[in-house]
């Protein structure tokens, strides 16, 4: 009888240790922190975007190298994959650059930044867009780049880069809207303006319609969503890898007009970003009204340490607020 009750305490207790710790294993989030990947690496996905598939969250982001090397692309687009946005598989690499000589405008030495991955289902094609550089020029080609996969993780095939309607393009995101109408999203004309751009139904290319927003406003990392009909825009200022104050804007449209809302962040260093900069709002699947905002704290002389701050994001009637949190579970 009392080993039988001794039994069976253990195996309460192991059963309330295994419920701790699994999860706190799947769900608290630590922004700044190392954050290891299925085989005990730092997640390297920098300028990242999302891409939600079958139950599957499939991060996309820049590989960087050690150093100050590490900004420009030696390696190409990274892939994690993860059912709880916790716990990531490495993927390995998505989107390669071109080897050194080939002429490639992805050639290796190019600046290849904020890859963002969209799945069109007429085509059945996952379609990556990313800002690019070309290699030798730093910032002054203001190009974006497209690749095109039947697989999600890749390999991506390189198809062209351009100037979207013949315009600038830098930080860049990619928004679908429920209609699967695409749109391209970025700092354009120098930086000074954000233009918000259509894509083909196949998701190639840009169909010419476009609008310019937030004029001579100088927004960078631009992050779009879309929460109870309403759309959303979350950017940063331009400093370069330098953080600044975030902005926020909400429209009816995507095609505006859009209402600034100011910076959305608060508390221990809200006035530059908590340290960090915009990179990917994405919604949380099977939570009634969780929006992750994703932000890149960078660390531009040791360009592959740099850390993810993953943070929740609140609404004060429409207004969208990101509280500093050292870490937060899901629930
Ligand atoms: C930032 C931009 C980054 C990177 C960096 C280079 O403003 O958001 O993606 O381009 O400048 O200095």
């Amino acid at each position: 009888m009392k080993n039988l009750s001794y039994t069976f305490i253990i195996l309460i207790l192991a059963f309330l240790y295994a419920a701790c710790s699994s999860n706190n294993h799947q769900s608290v989030f630590h922004p700044k922190g190392l954050w290891l990947d299925n085989n005990g690496v730092h997640i390297n996905a920098h300028g990242g975007g999302m891409l939600y598939n079958n139950g599957i969250y499939y991060w996309f982001g820049e590989h960087k190298i050690e150093g100050e090397a590490g900004n420009i692309a030696h390696v190409g687009v990274h892939c994690y994959s993860s059912e709880n946005l916790q716990e990531w598989t490495d993927e390995g690499i998505a989107l390669s650059v071109a080897p050194e000589g080939s002429g490639s405008d992805i050639e290796k030495g190019c600046i290849l930044e904020r890859p963002k991955v969209v799945y069109n289902a007429a085509t059945k094609k996952y379609v990556m867009w990313f800002h690019l550089e070309l290699k030798g020029e730093e910032y002054s080609a203001a190009r974006s780049g497209v690749a095109i996969s039947d697989k999600i993780t890749g390999p991506y095939n390189f198809i062209r880069s351009l100037r979207p309607n013949g315009e600038m393009a830098r930080d860049m995101t990619v928004f679908i809207d429920d209609d699967a109408t695409a749109y391209h999203i970025f700092s354009s004309e120098d930086n000074k303006t954000t233009h918000i751009a259509e894509l083909s139904d196949d998701y190639l290319s840009h169909t010419g319609k476009y609008v310019r927003v937030f004029p001579e406003r100088y927004m960078e990392a631009p992050a779009v969503f879309k929460r109870n009909g309403n759309y959303y825009f979350i950017g940063s200022g331009c400093t370069g890898w330098a953080p600044n104050a975030a902005r926020s804007a909400i429209a009816q449209s995507i095609w505006g007009p859009w209402t600034e809302l100011g910076n959305p962040c608060r508390g221990e260093n809200a006035e530059l970003t908590f340290g960090a900069q915009s990179t990917y709002v994405q919604k949380v699947h099977g939570k009634e009204d969780l929006y992750i905002f994703m932000a890149d704290e960078w660390r531009p002389e040791n360009a592959i340490d740099g850390r993810y701050v993953w943070l929740p994001i609140s609404f004060e009637e429409e207004k969208p607020v990101i509280n500093w949190q050292t870490e937060w579970k899901m629930d």
